[in-house]
């Protein structure tokens, strides 16, 4: 197994492309099964989680090919891609497939509303907590589904199409929220969703559905209305930027000390994480080509966060967050709302030398001086890469080991991280 060593110690100074999201790009590319024209994503980063998806939909029959190369080395690495689902083989999304990544569950939505049947396995729990399926069968038995459980997968049928309806989600749910938009824009009449996830990642997949022919209006906000339509067409759709990634490089920045610019941010895809940044005594600043970040001198001010559905503070963000609190000038406080069990970071950091105690979904986090190297291990994605952070702020070597986490969600973060100045590489096995 791969791992990433790391020299601590160094600023960061340069420049890093920020690329596509993940998180837009895996909803849109499952937005293919609604057709059978091509949809052609530009953007599209090159992750692990963006090849196990082509597999999942490959196994419905969809055809996928990447355009030409990278659209610029220099500029980031995502690319374009073309995902045709002209014709749908099978509409079962199998065990072995769903269970290595929980967003393939979302084909339900589109199989549903277009082949009028799908048979997906349930996810089961993950390492960030048991997250269950409920709002998704709620929701889908709203627009008139008839869902049954049967030896681990969910059977759906709606023989007579899906039917607009209104539903009020009894909680935020980013996924919930994709597949009932998808499923309601090829379902009969009117469907009002109320309490929907506001998150950007939404408004990126209701554009790309409205270029396709849909009728969805209020993305981005807690209501949103879908007028169905009787069938979609192809189109071409840019994913937006990581937000993530963006966050994540700049608490790097903040961490370390340094200046450097994320080019292609966009500061309105995650304002409450930079004004938190700011409140720890980052510099931030939006140029033309994307987001400055700078800390210098200074340290590290503790400020306290609680994560919320966008636009709230993200949960994304949290270990990384809690990464930069470790060397603050005092004491913080890290509450999770959202999942809860995403503290698996807390032990490793505390490996580096970090003293952080936990009450419940709350995070005591007193800052030290210094952290120092160690080997250290997490078992998702974004507390791997919170170790990443605080490695390259901690003094000596650390190892980070099952490094196939930090390949699911970000692009060749070693080249990034090196060509700002980080002493940092990957050890193949
Ligand atoms: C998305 O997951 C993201 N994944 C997650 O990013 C992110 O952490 C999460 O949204 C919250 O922002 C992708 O976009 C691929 P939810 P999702 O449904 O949609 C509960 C990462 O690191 N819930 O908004 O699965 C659920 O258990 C990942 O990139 C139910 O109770 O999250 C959680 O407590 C990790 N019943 C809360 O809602 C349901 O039927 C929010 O989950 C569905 C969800």
């Amino acid at each position: 197994m791969d791992r990433i060593r790391i020299v601590g110690g160094n600023e960061l100074n340069g420049r890093i492309p920020i690329s596509g999201a993940k998180n837009a790009a895996l909803p849109l590319m499952i937005a293919a099964l609604l057709t059978d024209d091509t949809l052609t994503l530009e953007n599209v980063p090159h992750l692990a989680d963006v090849e196990q998806l082509t597999r999942i939909l490959g196994n419905h029959g969809v055809d996928y090919s990447v355009n030409g190369r990278r659209e610029s080395q220099q500029e980031g690495y995502s690319r374009t891609i073309n995902l045709s689902a002209r014709n749908i083989v099978d509409t079962t999304a199998p065990y072995d497939l769903v269970s290595k990544m929980r967003a393939s569950f979302w084909v339900i939505g589109p199989l549903i509303a277009r082949m009028r049947e799908a048979r997906v396995s349930l996810p089961g729990g993950c390492a960030i907590g048991t997250r269950p399926v409920d709002l998704f069968i709620d929701g889908l038995q709203a627009l008139g589904a008839e869902l049954d459980v049967d030896r681990g997968y969910i059977i759906a049928s709606a023989p007579k199409g899906l039917v607009g309806n209104r539903y009020v989600f009894p909680k935020v749910s980013v996924g919930a929220t994709h597949v009932l938009m998808m499923a309601a824009s090829l379902a009969r009449g009117e469907t009002v969703l109320e309490n929907a996830a506001r998150e950007p990642e939404v408004v990126n997949l209701a554009d790309c559905l409205n270029k396709m022919g849909a009728r969805i209006e209020g993305a981005g906000t807690s209501t949103i209305v879908i007028q169905g339509v009787e069938g979609l067409s192809g189109a071409r759709h840019r994913v937006i930027p990581d937000r993530i990634e963006t966050g994540t490089y700049a608490m790097a920045v903040a961490m370390t000390g340094g200046d450097v610019l994320l080019e292609g941010a966009r500061t309105d895809l995650l304002e409450t994480a930079l004004s938190v940044l700011s409140d720890a005594g980052a510099e931030i600043s939006t140029e033309q080509r994307g987001i400055r970040v700078k800390r210098n001198g200074n340290g590290i001010k503790p400020v306290d966060v609680t994560t919320e559905p966008f636009p709230g503070f993200p949960t994304d963000l949290q270990a990384q967050f809690m990464g930069l609190m470790t060397m603050a000038q005092g004491r913080s406080q890290i509450t999770e709302t959202i999942f809860e069990n995403r503290f698996m970071h807390v032990q490793e950091l505390a490996r580096l030398g970090a003293h952080i105690s936990l009450s419940g979904q709350t995070a005591t986090v007193d800052g030290v001086a210094t952290l120092k190297g160690a080997q250290v291990m997490a078992t998702d994605l974004r507390a791997s890469v919170s170790l990443v952070i605080a490695g390259l702020a901690a003094e000596g070597e650390t190892t980070v080991n099952r490094v196939y986490h930090l390949d699911r969600g970000f692009e060749r973060l070693e080249e990034k991280l090196s060509g700002c100045g980080a002493v940092i590489e990957r050890i193949s096995a």
